[in-house]
């Protein structure tokens, strides 16, 4: 993994709200991330995370997924890198976005696909984590940004924060705790992405000081 990408161009692939894209961008309108946020694409037409994206003038397109329903594959992968690759994109954020990348994606840009995912992988991955989390009685759960591999949510793991679930937490509830973590979490891995203290070894995830 190179030490030297100082400004990250990120792509982003969302389906859902785009409040982690939101923290992201917040992130770099605050100088606190060395990054440009150059397109975001969904796979749903009314996500409302084109419509954030649009309102902070980043470009915002709804990229058709068809025909699968549940993965990113075949000449619907081909069109996402594709757009991506217009608009110079070196890392590819996913931050809710609801399908299985595969090896295409992961090809085009090795070792920079991230995901955020809602609890402390390995446990709970795939589908309403939180929901996981409170039928399976963990009383402490959170979010994991990893580097994505051709697993669900089983890449190397960057970085972790931890949510306390309380007696009386909903699905809701809960989410929305996790939540205020991975607006901290999200910007916070690509933070340490851009600025080369990140190292893989294996599995493990490891920082470096600068020239290491
Ligand atoms: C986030 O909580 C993210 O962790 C989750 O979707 C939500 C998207 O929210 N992702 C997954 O569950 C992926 N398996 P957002 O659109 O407000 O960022």
């Amino acid at each position: 993994m190179s030490a030297t990408i100082s400004r990250l161009r990120i792509g982003v692939l969302g389906s859902g709200s785009g409040s982690n894209m939101q923290s992201i961008l917040d992130a770099i309108e605050a100088g606190r991330l060395e990054a440009v946020l150059a397109c975001v694409l969904s796979d749903v037409p009314d996500a409302g995370i084109l419509e954030r994206a649009r309102r902070h003038g980043v470009p915002a397109f709804h990229v058709d997924p068809a025909p699968f329903r549940t993965k990113l594959d075949g000449e619907a992968e081909q069109r996402y890198i594709a757009t991506l690759r217009q608009h110079g994109v070196d890392t590819v954020v996913l931050a809710g976005f609801m399908r299985i990348v595969k090896r295409g994606l992961l090809t085009a840009f090795p070792q920079r696909v991230l995901n955020i995912h809602p609890a402390l992988l390995p446990s709970f991955p795939g589908l309403a984590a939180w929901q996981q989390a409170l039928d399976h009685g963990v009383k402490i759960t959170g979010c994991t940004v990893h580097f994505v591999d051709e697993g669900t949510d089983s890449g190397p793991i960057i970085l972790q924060r931890c949510v306390p679930v309380k007696d009386d937490d909903t699905p809701a509830s809960l989410h929305a705790r996790i939540q205020v973590e991975e607006h901290l979490a999200y910007p916070e891995a690509l933070r340490l992405l851009a600025s080369g203290q990140l190292r893989c070894e294996g599995r493990r995830v490891l920082l470096r000081s600068n020239g290491a």
